[in-house]
């Protein structure tokens, strides 16, 4: 009988620890899955043409990095080269940058290698006539796959953007298409800027510095609703909502919260108001509170239902009798100990005073034990004021 039960148990135990191995496996072949379909997509990610030129020389450069300081393999290293010439400008050791070209690429992987097999001959030619006088990158992606174009030109025929060669797009924007044969080099501002050349101050800036060279504009204040003409308050035209326009200060913040009769204010009725710069909030009164000028029951104009006012505060009605009661129901315990330990002390000296020690204690334990717990609590009642 007992047997069959650990038996039982024990099958269970494997069952479900089966079933959670079975859905391990199966998350964890999902994930290698994912992992593989991910790669397999950023293999096979496109690249725009200028780009995929440059992903290649980039893995290229690496090739050459790879085998700066191999030689040729085994046999006589100094009889090779001088029989077939150095390593470094080999077919040698360019078959072994060829090898692993494109592998180390993160995205495009694939166009990379078509693209090798594409340009195979421009790679040769560089490789064994052009390595002594001119880049990989100028050579294959600008002069020869016609990919891309030196930097700051633009389009099919390589134009130069606006404002070549030092102050192109005015510096405060990006030639489109720069450095690629695509694009059609008009700027594009960065934010503040406007204009075919970038050299105009955008709505909400005002123009900080120009001289023939540069152009710099600032944002206006935010205070300014629309254009400006200088930094500040003072430089705005016209002012946003929340605030007016003072002839000598400019925009100044409009309090929103002051007015005369303090029933008129922009709150509702049981609201106070915060003016805070360019516009105002409301936010609740104090439970104690029929209307009031600020946060907290020292703050009411009146008091609410159940709510009294005592010290300029509200006070609630129902604490205070409560509390009220408990006072006198502690000063009437403490009453009859003493008076219980008094008549004691009549009978027995002895009894009396040990008696009498710890009704001392407690007292003074239980007074201590309120007076934490009221501070905790923070300012309630004045108890002082309470007179028995
Ligand atoms: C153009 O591209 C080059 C890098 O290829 C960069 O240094 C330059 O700042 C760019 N110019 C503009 C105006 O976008
Ligand atoms: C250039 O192309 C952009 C769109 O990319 C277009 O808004 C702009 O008008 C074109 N500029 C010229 C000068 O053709």
């Amino acid at each position: 009988m007992k047997a069959n039960r650990v038996i039982a148990l024990i099958v269970v135990c494997c069952l479900s620890q089966w079933t959670a191995a079975e859905v391990d496996v199966e998350k964890v072949s999902t994930k290698i899955r994912d992992k593989y379909a991910e790669k397999q997509i950023s293999k096979s990610t496109v690249l725009p043409p200028c780009q995929s030129c440059k992903a290649l020389v980039t893995s290229f450069q690496k090739g050459m990095d790879r085998t700066a300081r191999n030689k040729f393999d085994g046999g006589d290293a100094a009889w090779e080269e001088e029989k077939m010439g150095s390593y470094r400008n080999s077919e040698v050791r360019l078959v072994e940058i060829q090898e692993k070209l494109c592998s180390d690429l993160e995205k495009g992987e694939d166009q990379c290698h078509n693209l090798v097999e594409e340009a195979e001959h421009f790679i040769e030619e560089w490789w064994f006539k052009k390595q002594q006088d001119t880049d990989l990158y100028e050579f294959l992606c600008i002069e020869s796959i016609k990919s891309c174009c030196p930097a700051d030109h633009y389009g099919p025929e390589c134009k130069p953007c606006p404002g070549y060669p030092d102050r192109v797009c005015s510096n405060n924007g990006r030639c489109k298409g720069n450095g690629t044969r695509k694009g059609n080099g008009s700027c594009a501002c960065d934010a503040g800027y406007t204009g075919v050349m970038c050299d105009v101050c955008a709505i909400s800036y005002y123009q900080a510095y120009k001289d023939e060279k540069v152009t710099l504009c600032s944002p206006c204040h935010v205070s300014c609703q629309g254009a400006c003409t200088q930094a500040g308050t003072k430089g705005c035209l016209a002012c946003k909502a929340g605030y007016r326009m003072d002839a000598e200060h400019g925009c100044l913040d409009i309090n929103e919260c002051f007015t005369d009769d303090r029933d008129k204010g922009p709150c509702g009725p049981n609201q106070f108001c915060v003016n805070n710069d360019g516009s105002y909030s409301c936010l609740e009164c104090d439970r104690s509170c029929s209307g009031c000028d600020g946060d907290g029951p020292d703050n009411c104009f009146a008091c609410s239902k159940g709510y009294f006012l005592k010290d300029n505060m509200c006070v609630d009605e129902a604490q205070y009798t409560r509390d009220r009661h408990v006072l006198f129901s502690r000063y009437a315990v403490y009453g009859g100990l003493t008076v219980a330990t008094c008549i004691i002390f009549q009978n027995n000296h002895k009894i009396a005073f040990g008696i009498g020690l710890a009704v001392a204690l407690y007292i003074a334990a239980s007074e201590h034990l309120i007076s934490q717990s009221n501070q905790n609590a923070g300012p309630k009642l004045p108890l002082e004021d309470v007179n028995m």
